[in-house]
């Protein structure tokens, strides 16, 4: 690994865990942050799904949220047991107390801030997010981000994210953790 950021974040014994709402590049940027540090990337959705054998609006539709809900703490809690990874988690999973506890204590975790225009940009024209086809998704993300925002703001370290090339996004989550790390083991000492 020639890049010495990527190379001290790729040390650090934890699984980076991106948190954040629906659209606000969690799974794009964690495919990449998975690739530079070299360490497997996963996806709390895709886990979930696979578990229940059935696509997130079919196990709203189907379960409910609270089994989806259930689910996802679950899937996370066996996640976070094992081999550092990168994990995009659903945009709901930091709201639930004990996953938050879980991941604040066992993990690195990275909000990938944004405005309201590019989380109603990013989530337009796809149907799979349940929470969204219930009414109009600026609205509902509008009102997720008063409700969730301050909530995310506990996760160790916070980035904007812009409608930007993903590099320049990657560059600050890979620069911000290593501030963070850097910090806290220095005063640690
Ligand atoms: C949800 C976000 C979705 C998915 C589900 C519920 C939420 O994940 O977990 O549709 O409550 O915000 P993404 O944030 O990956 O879209």
């Amino acid at each position: 690994m020639s890049d010495p950021v990527a190379a001290r974040v790729a040390a650090i014994p934890r699984t980076i865990a991106l948190v954040g709402l629906m659209g606000c590049g969690k799974s794009h940027i964690g495919r990449r942050l998975g690739g530079v540090l070299e360490r497997p990337f996963l996806d709390s959705d895709a886990e979930v799904e696979s578990a229940a054998g059935r696509p997130i609006r079919d196990i709203f539709e189907t379960m409910g949220e609270a089994a989806f809900r259930e689910g996802e703490r679950k899937v996370i809690a066996r996640l976070i047991d094992g081999p550092p990874c990168v994990l995009a988690t659903g945009g709901g999973a930091f709201v639930d107390p004990a996953t938050r506890a879980a991941l604040l204590s066992r993990a690195v975790c990275v909000w990938l801030r944004a405005e309201l225009d590019l989380l109603v940009l990013r989530t337009a024209g796809r149907a799979t997010r349940p929470l969204l086809l219930t009414g109009d998704p600026r609205a509902i993300l509008g009102d997720l981000m008063k409700k969730r925002y301050p909530l995310y703001a506990e996760a160790q370290v916070v980035v904007d994210t812009r409608n930007e090339p993903s590099e320049n996004t990657l560059a600050r989550v890979l620069a911000a953790i290593d501030a963070w790390w850097t910090n806290r083991e220095s005063e640690a000492r």
